[in-house]
């Protein structure tokens, strides 16, 4: 999703990349709400943007270590950003524990000053979606090449407008 958005309103992109990489561990620290030490690939990204739009995925209905990290660091220099949650929950229980919502009220309570626009892509919005493969044992769904839909190009073009004009 960071990929097609920095696509479609030509911005660079550079990975978070936490110091610890197990899912188990990434996830404890974040439901324990700590920050986890991050690198960027790129180095220079705070000093030469003006504005950054972090994107990342919900576990646990939690803001993730890296991201709330990375949250720090834009704060620290002075940088706003826009924010966007890659999720498996749906518009219907985007108000639930797990939801998107949830994610964006922990937002705000750690930078409301200093967020812009948000958003959120549901797996729920690929193609040929079906919620009868959401059994414990399933692989989650990623969203992928194969399987983008025009639900998903919609919400990606309306977050990048809203970028767009907020500028
Ligand atoms: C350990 C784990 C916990 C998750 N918890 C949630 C959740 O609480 N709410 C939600 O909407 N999606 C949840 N998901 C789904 C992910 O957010 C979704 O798979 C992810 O955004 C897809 O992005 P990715 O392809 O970069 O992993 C969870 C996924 C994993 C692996």
């Amino acid at each position: 999703m960071a990929e097609k958005l920095a696509k479609a309103i030509h911005c660079n992109t550079s990975e978070i990349h936490p110091v610890v990489n197990s899912i188990p561990i990434l996830f404890l620290l974040s439901l324990l709400r700590c920050s986890i030490p991050v690198r960027l690939s790129d180095n220079a990204l705070l000093e030469n943007y003006d504005e950054i739009i972090l994107i990342g995925p919900i576990w646990g209905g939690q803001l993730i270590a890296p991201l709330r990290t990375a949250i720090r660091k834009c704060k620290k220099s002075g940088k706003k950003f826009h924010f966007a949650l890659t999720c498996e929950s749906s518009e219907s229980d985007k108000d639930g524990p797990y939801g998107y919502n949830h994610v964006f009220g922990i937002l705000d309570s750690v930078a409301s000053d200093a967020v812009l626009e948000k958003a959120a892509f549901s797996t729920t919005l690929v193609k040929n979606y079906s919620p009868e493969g959401r059994t414990i044992q399933s692989e989650k769904i990623r969203i992928t090449e194969e399987n983008y839909s025009e639900a998903l190009k919609e919400k990606l073009m309306d977050f990048a407008g809203r970028i767009a004009k907020s500028d």
